[in-house]
């Protein structure tokens, strides 16, 4: 390491620490706090199915480790090029579910990818790291073609995203990186790089990392599709106001066997008892409900009404939140640019070791 390496190193080390003792942070064997980092593509606003599959767990993890979330705006270009605009209108759109949920700018970065010009410079030495042949193996990135229509057409940045997105990652030192199962290989795309850049270092600047994937399972859309999802027009969002949630639980798909109240009805795949199942703090109750549903002789009519008012009492202070912070879209932004200035530095830290292990060190 030179000298200039080290000096940088323990600098990290220092302001790592002074920022562990403030908190009870998990910290490495290394010694470093450990790093987490996930990032959403701000195409819409985010509904229970995120907050089930990572919003509530990083409310958690902010108190544990030290947590970036990064408003993937770059990556959402990759194949939104047609609609820069939807991009834009949702990043501050996405900040409010954050700031909703409970994510706090305090303890948790808040950034956004297009300001950090350091992830698209450690992106472009990346891509030399990997092969065209094994972005399109890519099974993500294979799914996503399929399902966008790209057939031939591919857009080079959407072909190449793994690549950005292991940027992403490295650029912080991330060791764990929480993402549904369908981000998988992008974390496996990541350690390829990263333990590529450091044989060719000869010494472990990138570091590795772990995908953690949440145990509870996707959330399935009111419809009963297997995915909650704003293109599948599913979805009950975060920010919804009441009379949208009563719309949506009418909706609410159950069992369509169960047709007269005296029938037994089926919990499998009973969109209204996953739901429950999810979100309903009084399981005693819960568990008798569906043992009464089961046996024949509860509505599906008197199990909605249970999960309207579950529903309803958790999103109003979200709403109220979101709703409060909205008033003042200037003071987001504020928030954004702090945290997104203060994970710069980390990431210029970082493409800066990069560059110097790749000899494009000058002055
Ligand atoms: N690809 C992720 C998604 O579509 C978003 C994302 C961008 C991300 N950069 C990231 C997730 C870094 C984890 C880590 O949801």
């Amino acid at each position: 390491m030179s000298q200039q390496d080290q000096h940088a190193a323990d600098q990290a080390t220092q302001s790592d620490q002074a920022d562990a003792s403030a908190t009870t942070r998990t910290i490495e064997p290394s010694g470093r706090p450990a790093v987490i980092l996930t990032g959403d593509r701000p195409t819409g606003p985010l509904h229970l199915g995120h907050y089930v599959g990572s919003l509530r767990n990083r409310v958690e993890y902010q108190h544990q480790y030290q947590q970036y979330i990064m408003l993937a705006d770059s990556q959402a270009l990759t194949d939104n090029m047609e609609d820069t605009n939807k991009v834009h209108r949702n990043v501050v759109e996405v900040a409010l579910d954050y700031l909703a949920v409970g994510i706090d700018p305090a303890k948790s970065t808040i950034l956004i990818q297009s300001q950090i010009p350091e992830l698209a410079e450690l992106t472009f030495y990346y891509l030399n790291m990997v092969t065209v042949a094994r972005l399109e193996r890519n099974p993500t990135v294979k799914a996503e073609i399929v399902l966008r229509g790209f057939e031939r057409d591919i857009p080079a940045g959407f072909l190449t995203y793994p690549a950005s997105q292991a940027a992403d990652i490295s650029a912080f030192k991330a060791s764990i990186v929480p993402v549904g199962e369908d981000q998988i290989p992008m974390i496996e795309q990541t350690n390829e790089i990263v333990r590529r850049f450091n044989r060719l270092a000869n010494r472990d600047v990138l570091v590795e990392c772990k995908a953690l994937v949440p145990e509870i399972g996707r959330l399935p859309g009111i419809d009963g599709k297997a995915k909650m999802s704003k293109s599948l027009g599913n979805t009950i969002n975060l920010g919804a106001s009441a009379d949208e949630i009563t719309a949506a639980v009418k909706k609410v798909y159950t069992d369509p066997l169960h047709l007269r109240v005296a029938d037994p009805g089926h919990l499998e795949g009973n969109v209204a008892f996953i739901y429950l199942d999810a979100f309903d703090t009084d399981k005693a109750a819960l568990e008798e409900m569906k043992a009464h549903y089961t046996r024949g002789g509860l509505g599906d009519s008197i199990v909605k009404k249970r999960l309207e008012a579950v529903l309803q009492e958790m999103l109003a202070p979200v709403r109220a939140r979101r709703e409060e912070y909205a008033k003042d879209k200037g003071y987001v932004m504020q928030l954004l640019k702090e945290g997104t200035m203060r994970a710069r530095e980390v990431a210029a830290q970082t493409a800066d070791e990069v560059k110097a292990a790749l000899g494009l060190r000058y002055f």
